[in-house]
């Protein structure tokens, strides 16, 4: 027995946890090439991703970051083996997204204290001034969803190339981008990044690609690093090669390959008139004018990585795999694009509920200020199975929610206010129709 444990110990000599060989080892790696020489089946590929989301890393996995901030800066003061506001935070992803099933939302105790993670020291405080508190999303259908981006980037790039200096209104799938372009370069953009790259994840809209999110958060939650952003064992815990290419090539297939949300319909004649009535009124009052409820793909597949993605995640498109997605139409009510719901609050009554972040999570507006007011149109499309609701998960109905919204979205909102009883119910009850499986 002694011999086999020293024998672990000297094979890998730099492993500061005690790795039993009964212990070692919650999660097993794959490499890209062998994925791209097919060794493997799509449902190996998948059910190797899969046990990256749900099963619990251990020490011996490379759990923890004792040398590195949530955000991948290397650490000066102490870091906590877990802490819910810094970080790490939880032991598996599925922790907080599992609401209906793995891979879904979450409820409120699953809330992430956002930017807190990039802390040194860490903040021990929920406080708004130390992190933007926001709730789990849903990623079913994210596949089409980041797809839906490549495709509207593409065509706002070319389409911006060619223009000569001054404001222009760019269309794609039919969402309209305003711009403006000065000495040949876009200087401002509404509702969208200057780079016109659309980034569909996170409630700011600030990441491109399920790639880029799920190295974030492998750091970030649990302290695993990907080895396509960091090199050798950056965050000193003695293991090294935590995540492969490969690896996170599997994980992000899984998360693409979830089953899209659907709407689930009443079976009684009543129930189906009310959900219709409440799907008509929703575009006659204005909703749909962000939460467009249907956008159109032209290809039919999800590919791995994306073109888009920044420098610090893997983007080789040499070595490019491909699945089918379940089709073309994505009906996920969003515009993909970041709106801002704050009443001016020198106006009468205004409306300021999604107006409560303090930390600039780098998407300045148009005009350069910190835009901590903008959101990209929330998805809709699982909304009867993700309670709680708004950003922060802080409302309880669906109908809170609507009446939340000011600034661009106020007119709607009055519109909505202004209908009967009955006329509102039908519109709920149409929402809540829609839901992730
Ligand atoms: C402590 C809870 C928690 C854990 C653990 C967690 N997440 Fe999340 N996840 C969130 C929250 C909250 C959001 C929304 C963040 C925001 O809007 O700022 C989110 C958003 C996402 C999104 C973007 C979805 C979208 O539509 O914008 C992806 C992708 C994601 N998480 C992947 C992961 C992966 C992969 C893991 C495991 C390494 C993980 N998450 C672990 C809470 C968590
Ligand atoms: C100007 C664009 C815009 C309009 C118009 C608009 N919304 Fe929204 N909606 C948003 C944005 C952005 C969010 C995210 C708000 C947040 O959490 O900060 C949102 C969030 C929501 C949510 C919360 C969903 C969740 O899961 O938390 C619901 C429900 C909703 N909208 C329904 C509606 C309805 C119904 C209407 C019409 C009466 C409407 N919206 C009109 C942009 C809009």
């Amino acid at each position: 027995m002694h011999g086999i444990i020293a024998l672990v110990f000297l094979i890998s000599s730099n492993v500061q946890a005690e790795c039993l060989p009964s212990e070692s080892g919650n999660f097993s790696h794959i490499e890209q090439a062998d994925i791209m020489q097919g060794r493997y089946s799509l449902k190996e590929l998948l059910a190797h991703g899969g046990q990256f989301f749900i099963q619990k890393p251990n020490a011996c996995d490379g759990l923890g970051r004792p040398a590195t901030t949530g955000t991948g800066e290397k650490r000066v003061a102490i870091q906590p083996a877990f802490l819910r506001t810094s970080g790490p935070d939880s032991n598996s992803c599925s922790g907080c997204h599992s609401q209906p099933s793995a891979g879904g939302s979450g409820d409120f105790v699953a809330n992430v204290f956002v930017l807190a993670q990039a802390k040194d020291p860490v903040t021990f405080s929920v406080a708004g001034n130390q992190s933007n508190e926001r709730n789990t999303l849903g990623m079913q259908g994210s596949g089409s969803i980041e797809m839906l981006a490549r495709e509207m980037t593409h065509d706002l790039q070319s389409q911006a190339s060619n223009l000569a200096d001054g404001i222009h209104l760019l269309k794609t799938k039919g969402i309209a981008f305003k711009i403006e372009k000065r000495a040949g370069k876009v200087t401002r953009a509404w509702g969208i990044d200057s780079d016109l790259v659309i980034k569909p994840f996170h409630q700011a809209g600030v990441v491109t690609s399920l790639r880029q999110f799920t190295v974030n958060a492998f750091n970030h939650h649990h302290g695993i690093q990907a080895e396509e952003r960091f090199i050798g064992d950056f965050d000193e815990d003695g293991i090294d090669r935590e995540m492969t290419i490969g690896d996170v090539t599997a994980a992000t297939l899984w998360q693409a390959h979830l089953p899209i949300p659907k709407q689930m319909m009443p079976t009684d004649p009543s129930s189906i008139r009310q959900v219709q009535q409440g799907q008509t009124l929703f575009s006659q009052t204005g909703c749909a004018e962000c939460h467009t409820p249907a956008l159109y793909l032209n290809s039919g597949k999800f590919t791995e990585p994306n073109p888009y993605n920044p420098a610090n995640t893997w983007h080789d498109i040499t070595q490019t795999y491909q699945i089918a997605l379940p089709g073309k139409t994505v009906a996920a009510y969003t515009d993909l694009k970041r709106h801002n719901l704050c009443d001016d609050a020198s106006q009468p009554n205004p409306v300021r509920f999604f107006c409560n972040e303090q930390l600039s999570q780098g998407r300045p507006d148009q005009d350069g200020h910190p835009g901590t007011e903008y959101f990209i149109t929330r998805k809709l499309w699982d909304v009867g199975s993700s309670a709680p609701y708004g950003h922060r998960g802080d409302l309880s109905t669906i109908s809170e929610a609507i009446l939340m919204h000011g600034g661009e979205g106020r007119s709607s909102r009055d519109t909505f206010a202004s209908l009967t009883l009955q006329e509102q119910s039908s519109i709920v009850a149409f929402l809540k129709t829609l839901q992730a499986r």
